[in-house]
């Protein structure tokens, strides 16, 4: 049995959560590749909904294998707030492996990341704030602290200690900032290890072992393609890789071994934080696409930017991840439109571009040209089979398959795990 990807194929928050969660049941492991805590997947099961920023969304599904992989940064009093969080609740964690060279988040880190931010103004990327991009600089920059750190003391504090050295400078020369001192940032980091110890392991050996043995192992993005650091809009992205190359690297199981892409791609685009957004609505349309889809960050609350869905990003994303599936998300929330606007094109001053322009320049000032297909006013979300949609929502999803470069296996039509229509199995 192959390793199964699941991304994002927009600017995040498309639905991975509930597309994860779908397939749990037949999953054996789930593994978050990239990212930390700026992720926020919303699961619900029955009548429970959980926020989940840095647990792979499998922690909910009994008998699966959450795993945390190599490719993550870890800040570990988030992680075990979100444990005790699910275990309050009753959901057993226990079963959670945790790779020994995952990077952590340090308390440098997250003050450098809000400091930047405020300095850099206008230029802002807009980061959730969380310490991500300076943690996996601070991994570029061979100056990192892994998981497999906070068992040798000594090792440790070395490391603390030449890493300080520079982030006190930046942090009370240039932001006028106390940092934390060498002894706080081990304290604050040993405390962790012995609640930590039975969960780390070499999880590249373990997932390539499990596919050895024909097991089942779902490799879940945080992100989206168009945040990944190589292929995204940048500089407004994130700092991993949150594609299908990512997948591998972030875990350590080969591209070889990749048998499925599953892309996550909402009926229509959101995105947080700054960037261009070509197909962005400042008009009611807008707003109504906010409220109904109740467009607002899992992981900051912020209002998202909604526009309508872009075939040009969609394309992209299924040729740069290789999709071989596409989950076509919140397909409700387009219900009650008269006409539904579909980007299928761009005009950069007066040339059409097909593709995703070359330049970031010309991406800033795209303009969409649109298709417009007609809107359906019937309740869509008891829909289970294909043919249980209105003709055209039918009509909406075969066009919008035809312009995005892959097929689309299945369809959300409400929150829950069942409000789901399949196509095609996924697996
Ligand atoms: P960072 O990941 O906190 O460094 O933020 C970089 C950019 O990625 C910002 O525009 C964030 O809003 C965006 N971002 C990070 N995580 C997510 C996510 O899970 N969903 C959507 N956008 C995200």
């Amino acid at each position: 049995m192959p390793a199964i990807a699941i991304i994002g194929a927009q600017w995040g928050d498309e639905g991975k959560g509930k597309a994860t969660d779908l397939l749990g049941s037949r999953v054996d492991y789930v593994v978050k590749f990239n990212g930390g805590n700026n992720a926020g997947h919303t699961v619900v099961v029955g009548d429970e909904k959980y926020a989940l920023h840095l647990l792979p969304s499998g922690i909910l599904t009994p008998g699966c294998t959450p795993v945390i992989g190599n490719g993550v940064v870890v800040d570990l009093a988030v992680l075990f707030h979100e444990l005790e969080d699910l275990e309050a609740r009753g959901v057993d964690t226990g079963r959670l492996r945790v790779s020994a060279n995952a990077h952590v988040i340090a308390d440098y880190n997250r003050t450098l990341d809000k400091v930047t931010e405020r300095f850099l103004g206008s230029r802002r990327i807009g980061t959730t704030g969380r310490g991500i991009g300076p943690t996996y600089a601070d991994k570029m920059n061979r100056i990192g602290i892994r998981i497999q750190d906070i068992f040798d003391e000594k090792i440790l504090r070395q490391k603390v200690e030449g890493v300080l050295d520079l982030k006190a400078q930046v942090l009370t020369k240039i932001y006028n900032r106390r940092p934390a001192t060498v002894d706080e940032t081990v304290d604050e980091l040993l405390a962790f290890a012995d609640r930590l110890a039975p969960m780390v392991c070499d999880t590249g050996l373990l997932l390539n072992q499990a596919l050895d043995r024909g097991e089942t192992v779902l490799l879940e993005a945080g992100q989206a393609t168009l945040l990944d650091v190589d292929h995204g809009t940048y500089p407004f992205v994130t700092s991993s890789s949150a594609t299908s190359g990512g997948a591998c690297t972030g875990s350590g199981i080969p591209p070889t071994r990749l048998g499925q892409v599953i892309g996550i791609v909402k009926a229509y685009t959101t995105r947080v934080g700054e960037g261009p957004f070509p197909t962005e609505l400042h008009d009611d349309a807008g707003e109504h696409l906010r409220k109904v889809g109740a467009e607002y960050g899992t992981t900051t609350g912020r209002p998202r930017r909604c526009g309508w869905y872009d075939a040009v990003i969609a394309r992209y994303a299924a040729r740069v991840n290789g999709v071989t599936d596409f989950v076509l998300t919140k397909l409700d929330v387009l219900t009650g439109l008269e006409r539904v606007p579909v980007c299928v094109a761009y005009d950069v001053d007066g040339t059409r571009h097909d593709e995703m322009p070359v330049n970031q320049s010309d991406f800033h000032h795209a303009v969409p040209i649109y298709e417009h297909l007609d809107g359906w006013w019937e309740d869509i979300s008891g829909a289970r089979t294909f043919e249980d949609l209105p003709a055209n929502a039918q009509r909406y999803v075969e066009a919008v398959e035809a312009m995005s470069g892959a097929r689309i296996s299945a369809v959300g039509v409400g929150p829950s795990r069942a409000a789901t229509v399949v196509r095609h199995e996924l697996i």
